[in-house]
């Protein structure tokens, strides 16, 4: 039997994708599990995620050229090793009302002679690939985003690769923060969840950590960084999620609109309260928001090896005709989940269990 499979990466790119890929491919081509199997598989990479399928016309060499890559052993042999993905990617919604391009993306799929498809996303990439295979498409998920937010599973990839890059840019953060005696309040992402922040404020040390779970006070924000002055603390670093947001307010977003499925892009409020702490107090205070470097650099060792895992499970789970779910990972094991049931809702820092809502830091105490 020979199978063809698609895969494709959507939404933002982050450490692992390709890993993803390879052990996919990998797995699929090995000599002894197709002998075992009695399936022959054809993997065709689809370049800029949704867009390549929409865009693809399967009779046009250029344009398959274009839009696709068939992949071997040879192609992939050494894609774990760099970060990004190098199918590339877009943040395009195939079912955005008006402009529903979700029955060229099924047509596309039969025509490219697709018998299933392997979707690296997030929370909206995975709920088109849902949403697909309520149409008909044998769709799996693999899930992907820094931000870690996705149900049913114990972790997204990327995210380690982000809390490693907030780490060490925050290494480097402390030396001029120590140098000049300053208060440096430092952004990073993670949309709705503040699992980066918490993470990667833990790993770095940072002393004062601000999560979209908990609306925070700005005079409490003061309080401690005085608190810390006193106790004869040098400088001090604030990590703050980009979802985070002081009491009463609503979260700062960036000018430039919304994107495909209605979100509005968030970033500002690292400035924000930067400013509204030099206001108050006489330290000098300067921000820096992290931004897109999160998702870039050298995927860790835990994300290229989470990859293999997932990718060895897409196909694991195609043999198994295991479609409409998600490669997972709980308690350790690598599990597959429906994805309707990991779309349910986000998953968010439980306050109550992780964080300290007096001291604006995770809680670390054994309960
Ligand atoms: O979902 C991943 C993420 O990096 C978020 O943390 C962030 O808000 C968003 O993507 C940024 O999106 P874009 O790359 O489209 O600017």
């Amino acid at each position: 039997m020979k199978i063809k499979v698609g895969v494709l990466s959507a939404g933002g790119d982050c450490a692992g994708i390709n890993s993803t890929i390879r052990w996919l491919v990998y797995s699929a081509l090995d000599k002894d599990l197709v002998s075992r199997r009695g399936i022959m598989f054809e993997i065709l990479g689809i370049l800029y995620g949704w867009k390549g399928l929409m865009e693809v016309q399967p009779d046009k060499k250029a344009s398959l050229k274009k839009w696709t890559m068939p992949l071997d052993t040879n192609i992939v042999r050494t894609w774990d090793r760099h970060g990004g993905t190098r199918l590339g990617t877009t943040r395009i919604n195939p079912f955005e009302p008006k402009k529903d391009k979700s029955d060229l993306i099924v047509q596309k799929y039969k025509s490219l002679g697709l018998e299933a498809l392997v979707v690296l996303g997030g929370f909206d990439a995975l709920g088109t690939a849902y949403k697909l295979s309520r149409k008909g498409l044998n769709v799996v998920g693999i899930p992907k985003t820094i931000d870690r937010d996705l149900s049913e599973t114990d972790y997204t990839l990327g995210f380690d690769s982000a809390v490693n890059t907030i780490t060490q840019d925050i290494d480097r953060l402390r030396i001029t923060a120590g140098s000049h005696a300053r208060i440096f309040v430092v952004e990073c992402m993670g949309r709705k969840a503040g699992w980066l922040a918490l993470e990667g404020g833990e790993a770095s040390g940072a002393a004062i950590i601000l999560i979209p779970e908990h609306d925070f006070l700005i005079d409490r924000v003061v309080g401690l960084l005085e608190m810390r002055r006193k106790a004869g603390e040098r400088y001090s670093i604030i990590l703050v999620s980009e979802g985070a947001k002081p009491r009463g307010m609503a979260e700062i977003y960036e000018k430039r609109g919304r994107d495909g499925f209605g979100h509005y892009y968030l970033g500002g409020i690292g400035g924000f309260l930067a400013e509204e702490i030099q206001k108050k107090t006489d330290m000098e205070v300067r921000y820096v928001a992290l931004r897109h470097l999160q998702r870039g650099g050298t995927p860790t060792a835990y994300d290229r090896r989470m990859g293999r895992k997932f990718g060895i499970a897409a196909i694991d789970m195609i043999v198994n005709e295991d479609f409409g779910r998600m490669a997972g990972l709980k308690n350790g094991e690598i599990t597959s989940v429906p994805l309707k049931k990991a779309l349910e809702k986000l998953s968010l820092v439980d306050v109550e269990k992780y964080y300290d809502t007096k001291n604006y830091k995770s809680r670390d105490q054994i309960l």
